[in-house]
């Protein structure tokens, strides 16, 4: 079943990813993430969005968007494919009053296409859903929405929850990404589940 589900969150076809997000969510099954305000990317995002524009793909229930300190950014923008998941964070920013900063669109990622360029554009424990064949790709994509300072930022667990053991297929994404991008900072936390931290930029050409 793990298995199953693995497969159809990454390779499914939109409208049965969208079903199966937003069963979770509005289940309730996620609500353990609704406060990581401690969490360990804070730091990272608050370093590089330099007060700027940050693209947070996959954003789930808000958190980015409302934990994160309010100075430490311009404009939010928060994709998710996942409606239930929106409209948390829809809600949480009316409460924090953040409205003007924040804004969520409801989209595969995969197929998302950005009107504007960005500071710091994130996958925050959302990378799993990105099919190893189409990371270049898609990372390809969204550098062209990049601004010349701007990072990728990847937030991911490398060990499995239960056993501790490296989950290959995301060692397999962090190698590519650190063969085919420049890596700024690689952060191996040692909190809760161990965290891995990647902030990455397109190599130079030339
Ligand atoms: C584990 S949650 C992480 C939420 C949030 N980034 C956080 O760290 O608190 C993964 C999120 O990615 C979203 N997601 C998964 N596949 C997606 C896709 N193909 N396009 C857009 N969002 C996707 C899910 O709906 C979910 O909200």
């Amino acid at each position: 079943m793990t298995f199953v589900r693995g497969f159809l969150l990454s390779y499914g076809p939109a409208n049965v990813k969208k079903v199966f997000w937003n069963k979770e969510f509005s289940s309730g099954k996620w609500n353990f993430i609704d406060d990581t305000s401690s969490d360990c990317i804070y730091p990272h995002l608050e370093k590089y969005a330099r007060g700027g524009d940050i693209l947070d793909l996959g954003c789930g229930p808000g958190n980015t968007a409302n934990e994160l300190s309010v100075d430490a950014y311009r404009n939010y923008i928060g994709v998710d494919i996942s409606e239930s998941a929106l409209a948390k964070g829809q809600a949480r920013t009316e409460k924090t009053g953040r409205a003007k900063k924040n804004s969520f669109v409801c989209s595969d990622f995969l197929g998302y296409m950005p009107t504007l360029d960005f500071d710091v554009i994130l996958f925050r424990e959302s990378l799993y859903h990105v099919p190893y064949g189409q990371v270049l790709e898609v990372l390809g994509k969204y550098s062209k929405h990049l601004k010349s300072t701007g990072v990728f930022i990847v937030r991911l667990y490398l060990g499995d929850h239960g056993t501790g053991e490296t989950k290959i297929r995301v060692k397999r994404k962090i190698d590519l990404i650190k063969r085919k991008f420049e890596i700024v900072e690689a952060r191996q936390y040692d909190t809760s589940g161990s965290p891995t931290v990647l902030v990455f930029r397109p190599q130079q050409q030339g």
